[in-house]
């Protein structure tokens, strides 16, 4: 028996059509540079980072980067492990990092601090969404597609342990169903 889907938060058509505005204000910031380097943040952003830097309308190259929590009881919650690095040079480049969602906040902070320590010419960031009343942690989202609330949510790369991650729209869940 197949399960009921997670029901609709942001529908496919908003989520469209937000993306388009973001690649267009994006296209403007930078269309006096010679191209940014988009760094997306496995496994989340993927969808989210395919389909932006298809809109965007200046040189773009991709890379990606992966992180994971510290699980272990001896660290103290909200610590950040680099899994994987960038591949590529961002030396001297300008890197616009795209997350899925900002939640603490820990997560993009570790790594806008981290990809500092690489040289780039500067750095912003990009979070689809963000949960505003969890955040533990200032970091400043240069661009954000939706605001939500304090609530697990699924889709469009989004996943809870490894399901619904390929939904098209973005759902709720409640993880303790
Ligand atoms: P932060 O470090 O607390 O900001 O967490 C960011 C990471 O937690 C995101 O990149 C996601 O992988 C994960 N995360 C936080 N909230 C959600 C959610 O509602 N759904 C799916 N993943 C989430």
């Amino acid at each position: 028996m197949s399960e009921p889907s997670p029901p609709v938060l942001i529908s496919e058509s908003a989520i469209d059509a937000r993306v388009r505005e973001l690649a267009r204000e994006i296209s403007d910031d930078y269309s006096n540079g010679d191209g940014i380097v988009l760094i997306g943040v496995l496994k989340g952003a993927f969808i989210f980072l395919a389909d932006l830097s298809r809109r965007l309308t200046i040189p773009r190259t991709i890379e990606f980067i992966a992180v994971s929590s510290y699980e272990d009881s001896d660290v103290s919650s909200g610590a950040v492990r680099l899994v994987m690095d960038v591949r590529g040079n961002i030396e001297g480049r300008d890197v616009l990092i795209v997350e899925d969602i900002v939640d603490t906040g820990h997560t993009l902070s570790y790594l806008i601090g981290m990809l500092e320590s690489h040289g780039p010419a500067s750095i912003r960031t990009c979070a689809l969404l963000h949960k505003a009343e969890r955040a533990e942690v200032e970091v400043n989202i240069d661009y954000l597609g939706f605001g939500i609330g304090d609530e697990w949510v699924v889709g469009y790369g989004l996943d809870f342990v490894e399901k619904d991650r390929t939904l098209p729209y973005i759902g709720v869940i409640d993880p303790n169903d």
